[in-house]
């Protein structure tokens, strides 16, 4: 069963505009492939691509890069924002891709792979990648803290209580601990040359609402808000007042530092 997530257009214009691109870690993926033939590698798959932001970072190392979803209105907002000749997107479930056997350089997923049928999803990018092609996927952990000066630690505690609200609406499917998912996958990658690399931090300076809109896309606040619209609307407006006083600013558009855990596992086809 896929799980469908991504199909409101409000929902999917949110995560648009606030979800947070690690692109930093694109190059680390790059480096891994080793050389490239004639300066460039010729395919990349970036499977559940969303809106395409994190698939148009590979566009200049590839031939031809190609963002797979299983949603519609994801993939409509990811054309519509597409300026890379290079780069094309094809709705199709992670577990079935629409690849000729040994076709692809890299298969990537990024905050994606959670989603997916993972044993199906392993086998799948085992058959489209080529020899030597790589398996690149990444996500972050729970994990996330805000930081803004002296007021470091209570706009942390803020934060802190936001997630903790939210918790109980998180999707059973994800675990209590996204980074286990992934190191099942790694470690079930038949892959030998395969590495997993953790902890790596990213930070983004954003607005106080930027952050909560951020928040607003998780799947777990979705989840509440669609229980009870009133209540979701309720708690950012409490967080949003609690961190105006704690900063002391009465602009919800004063901008504070989001700091993320990133993790991600990369492996090579023999
Ligand atoms: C959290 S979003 C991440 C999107 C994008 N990679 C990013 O970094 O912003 C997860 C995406 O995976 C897609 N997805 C979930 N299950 C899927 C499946 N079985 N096959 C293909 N796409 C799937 C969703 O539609 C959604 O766009």
């Amino acid at each position: 069963m896929a799980f469908r997530f991504f199909e409101e257009s409000a929902h999917v214009a949110a995560y648009l505009q606030y979800r947070v691109t690690p692109h930093e870690l694109i190059n680390k993926i790059i480096d891994f492939m080793g050389p490239k033939l004639q300066n460039k590698f010729n395919l990349a798959v970036d499977v559940g691509c969303g809106n395409g932001k994190g698939t148009v970072l590979l566009a200049p190392y590839f031939n031809q890069v190609v963002g797979t979803d299983i949603s519609p209105a994801q993939l409509g907002l990811a054309r519509a924002n597409s300026i890379r000749q290079n780069v094309s997107y094809r709705q199709s479930p992670a577990e079935q891709l629409p690849f000729e056997s040994s076709q692809v350089d890299l298969v990537t997923a990024m905050t994606a792979a959670h989603w997916f049928d993972r044993p199906r999803f392993l086998k799948e990018s085992e058959r489209v990648l080529k020899p030597n092609g790589c398996l690149a996927l990444l996500s972050n952990m729970k994990y996330r803290a805000l930081e803004y000066g002296d007021a470091t630690s209570a706009v942390n505690d803020i934060c802190q209580e936001f997630l903790a609200a939210l918790l109980p609406f998180n999707e059973p499917h994800m675990g209590s601990c996204p980074s286990k998912i992934y190191f099942d996958m790694f470690e079930a990658c038949p892959f030998p040359d395969k590495q997993w690399n953790t902890c790596q931090n990213i930070s983004r300076k954003m607005t106080i609402n930027h952050f909560i809109g951020l928040v607003e896309t998780y799947s777990s606040y979705q989840k509440l808000k669609s229980e009870d619209a009133t209540k979701a609307k309720r708690l950012s407006d409490d967080i949003r007042n609690k961190l105006l006083a704690a900063m002391q600013v009465s602009s919800p558009d004063t901008e504070l530092t989001l700091v993320m855990k990133y993790f991600y596992m990369l492996a090579r086809k023999p």
